[in-house]
């Protein structure tokens, strides 16, 4: 997308203008702007699971504003949660004061896991499966041609000894290369090809061959500097709310009672890209909670601190097991409008992506929950609904929202009241 991403009183408009302005802004083609409005057809919904009996939907909505490593981005986003994409509309308004969000990742390599029991001596098989590292490697890259063409394959072999419950167990780590897409086909089926060669070489059983979620080899990083007279509104001062927010993470970085809270805001950007592009949410969420408590306490995911300026700075650092390739990916015509939208060449693009929506949302809770709290957000957003609903149009709207925000009534009959009392 050559054009901005920031598109004053997006939300103004009516849902078929909306959809008009971002075909015209991400070049979309009838079939594409067909995909947002109609969804996923019944007849692929039955191919893609099992015992289909219709179709469950959530809005897609576009959060604007964003810059991501330069680029002027649209990012769709699947969520029931109101509030979300407009707070990240807002963080990544106010974030473009200090150029937007920077955003890198490591190579796309996943871990796969082999279990191997009953090996007469676990420390010996460890270290006759390091001795044949090179022999697995190149078997394990005989599985698939096409991703080894593309640059991915097998990288790495680890072998651990674990001292479970059952007593010590081998366990190797086949590190491979799943370049754009998720992976865990590619992964499962290594390992699985691996397994006759481990249990030779163990004198065990192999039993677990499987993908992990906590791809800590595949992590990916945003940060994000705002200067201080950015974060001034209302009347809270730019100082204040840095410190706030600074505040407000240092607790979350305490205490996983808040941490908990505080991921889950993360998790709201995050999870709303990861749906709207068809990949696999309860991947990114095992991984990210596995990563948080990484350290043997559950914390925080972001970082939030000023900088010797009073710039606030943040940061989010998180395993990110996303593809375009594969899976909902290819069949599923919104996820490839949404895909489009966003113009990303290479899962890491995508990740880039994601991981600056996550800390933008988490900026946008921190924010709120730092000066005047979420509930006055979530009722001005709720009012401007009930407002339009009533039957108000471009500048009217804010009018009526805030009105009845400040009368303290929200709903519909209030809502034509005021209406009528303003175009009498
Ligand atoms: C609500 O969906 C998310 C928040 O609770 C996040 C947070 O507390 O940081 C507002």
């Amino acid at each position: 997308m050559s054009k901005t991403s920031r598109i004053a009183g997006f939300y103004n408009l009516s849902l078929e203008e909306r959809r008009q302005k971002l075909a015209a802004l991400a070049a979309l083609d009838e079939a594409e702007i067909e995909a947002l409005a109609a969804g996923l057809p019944a007849e692929v919904a039955d191919h893609m699971i099992e015992n289909v009996v219709g179709l469950h939907s959530l809005p897609l909505g576009i959060a604007t504003n964003f810059i991501v490593n330069g680029r002027e981005v649209l990012v769709p986003m699947a969520i029931e949660e109101p509030s979300v994409v407009a707070g990240a509309s807002l963080a990544a308004k106010i974030a473009r004061a200090g150029g937007g969000f920077f955003a890198n990742s490591d190579e796309p390599v996943m871990i796969g896991q082999i279990q191997v029991v009953d090996a007469p001596d676990p420390w010996q098989a460890r270290v006759d499966i390091l001795a044949e590292r090179e022999a697995l490697l190149a078997a394990a890259n005989e599985v698939d041609p096409v991703l080894l063409r593309l640059g991915g394959g097998a990288r790495g072999l680890e072998v651990r000894v674990l001292d479970s419950p059952r007593g010590p167990m081998v366990v190797i780590h086949l590190l491979y290369d799943v370049r754009d897409a998720m992976g865990a086909n590619a992964v499962n089926t290594a390992c699985e090809r691996l397994a006759p060669r481990i249990e030779a070489l163990s004198g065990g059983r192999v039993f677990l061959r499987i993908l992990s979620n906590l791809a800590d080899h595949r992590l990916t990083r945003a940060r994000v500097v705002i200067p201080e007279e950015a974060l001034a509104f209302d009347d809270f001062s730019g100082e204040a709310v840095a410190e706030g927010i600074e505040a407000a993470w240092a607790f979350a970085a305490a205490d996983p009672y808040r941490a908990a809270t505080h991921n889950k805001g993360i998790m709201n950007g995050v999870d709303a890209v990861v749906v709207a592009t068809g990949n696999d949410w309860r991947a990114v969420e095992a991984g990210a909670h596995a990563y948080a408590a990484r350290d043997g306490r559950y914390t925080s995911l972001s970082t939030w601190r000023r900088d010797g300026r009073g710039h606030l700075v943040g940061t989010l650092e998180m395993p990110m097991a996303v593809g375009i390739v594969g899976g909902a990916t290819r069949v599923h015509p919104t996820v490839r409008t949404a895909l489009k939208v966003l113009g990303v060449e290479t899962a890491a693009a995508l990740a880039q992506i994601i991981v600056s929506v996550g800390l933008a949302q988490n900026f946008a809770a921190l924010r709120a929950l730092a000066t005047e709290g979420i509930q006055r957000g979530h009722m001005t957003l709720h009012a401007r609904q009930v407002a339009i609903a009533a039957g108000a149009r471009g500048e009217l709207i804010d009018l009526v929202a805030e009105a009845m925000v400040e009368r303290g009534i929200v709903r519909i009959d209030e809502a034509r009241r005021i209406l009528e009392e303003r175009t009498r």
